[in-house]
């Protein structure tokens, strides 16, 4: 039989090419081999944009098209809105007790956030809300609801996996043996590098491709993308491992220009402004066909259609383990 996997994604923006390369690729190698449950994390989303519905809701739908111009099949993974799965509440309540305060307060993924976000929860957290200090807990319910036994994850991710685990322990150590514990699948490639060459890109950070900037876009994004500072002039000799150029053309060009450009470049055979062109067209080209797909889910209806389905699946899923859980808990009137 097949094994389950289960991984989400916040609604919160349009996927970029750290998404990419740094999760959806490795989901599209796994869509063939599992049980696949793709959750878009609505109500994770809510808790830090509580304020901003429309905001959510709107990349509801356009993370789903994004998805589906990667490549994601929704033939064979079920992609699902987490909202409509209420059975994933229910297990958040049941859950809460199974975990103290302190221990979310010490979840160092939880924590990082809410130093991010000292406009919502103040400067030392002190208006942290219940609900985003308890978002482990109703990630452990997402993953428990669909009986998860893989989680394809990136490093940022694993506390809150071992947070999951240990409810999961819990909860089998005092109702009986009921819940699946859960395992990582580490993404082995890398965190992808934002054009102002921070170690992440990300929407906050200001420093990502989307996957459907246009070509001007990628234009102006490329010709301010950040190069070695000690190149002054075209035929400077140059270090092509600390230019975000020469590093983007490694994600998305072949192998016989990417050789190319890192040779002209050690040897100042190579301008930073002809680099960048050149990168333009590679990026361009890579784009094309995915931006392509895109249009055949421009409209709303049939992106609906695609997550009714899902949801329907999930929703299923959802009410074998709930009628389980219950069981367990004593609580099956
Ligand atoms: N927390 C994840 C993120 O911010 C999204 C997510 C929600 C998730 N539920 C999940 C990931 C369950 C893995 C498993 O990207």
């Amino acid at each position: 039989m097949k094994k389950t996997i289960l991984t989400g994604l916040r609604p919160t923006g349009n996927l970029h090419l750290g998404h990419y390369f740094g999760a959806c690729k490795n989901w599209l190698n796994l869509q063939d081999d599992y049980n696949f449950y793709l959750e878009i994390a609505d109500v994770q989303a809510l808790t830090d944009n509580f304020n901003n519905p429309e905001k959510v809701r709107e990349n509801v739908y356009e993370i789903t098209k994004d998805l589906l111009a990667l490549g994601i099949d929704p033939n064979k993974v079920n992609i699902f809105i987490q909202s409509q799965i209420k059975e994933i509440a229910e297990l958040t309540i049941f859950y809460s007790n199974l975990v103290t305060v302190s221990r979310l307060q010490r979840n160092p993924t939880v924590k990082t956030e809410i130093a991010q976000k000292k406009e919502l929860f103040g400067n030392n957290g002190e208006s942290i809300t219940y609900g985003f200090l308890g978002y482990p807990v109703s990630q452990a319910a997402d993953i428990t609801c669909f009986e998860g036994e893989l989680v394809p994850v990136g490093e940022d991710q694993l506390p809150l996996l071992e947070q999951c685990r240990e409810i999961v322990r819990k909860f089998n150590s005092i109702y009986g043996n009921t819940l699946i514990e859960p395992e990582q699948l580490l993404s082995n490639s890398p965190r992808v590098k934002g054009l102002d060459g921070n170690d992440k890109m990300g929407k906050s950070l200001g420093n990502a491709i989307y996957i459907i900037d246009d070509e001007e876009t990628i234009k102006n994004k490329i010709m301010s993308a950040v190069t070695d500072p000690n190149k002054i002039k075209k035929d400077d000799k140059a270090n092509p491992e600390i230019c975000m150029v020469y590093y983007y053309h490694k994600l998305v060009n072949n192998e016989d220009n990417i050789n190319k450009v890192c040779s002209e470049c050690k040897k100042g055979e190579r301008g930073c402004v002809q680099c960048k062109k050149e990168l333009i067209e590679a990026m361009n080209n890579f784009l094309k066909p995915i931006q392509e797909r895109r249009k055949q889910f421009e409209d709303n209806k049939v992106v609906e259609e695609i997550l009714d389905k899902g949801t329907k699946n999930a929703q299923l899923k959802a009410k074998e383990t709930i009628s389980k859980v219950k069981e367990a808990m004593k609580i099956n009137y």
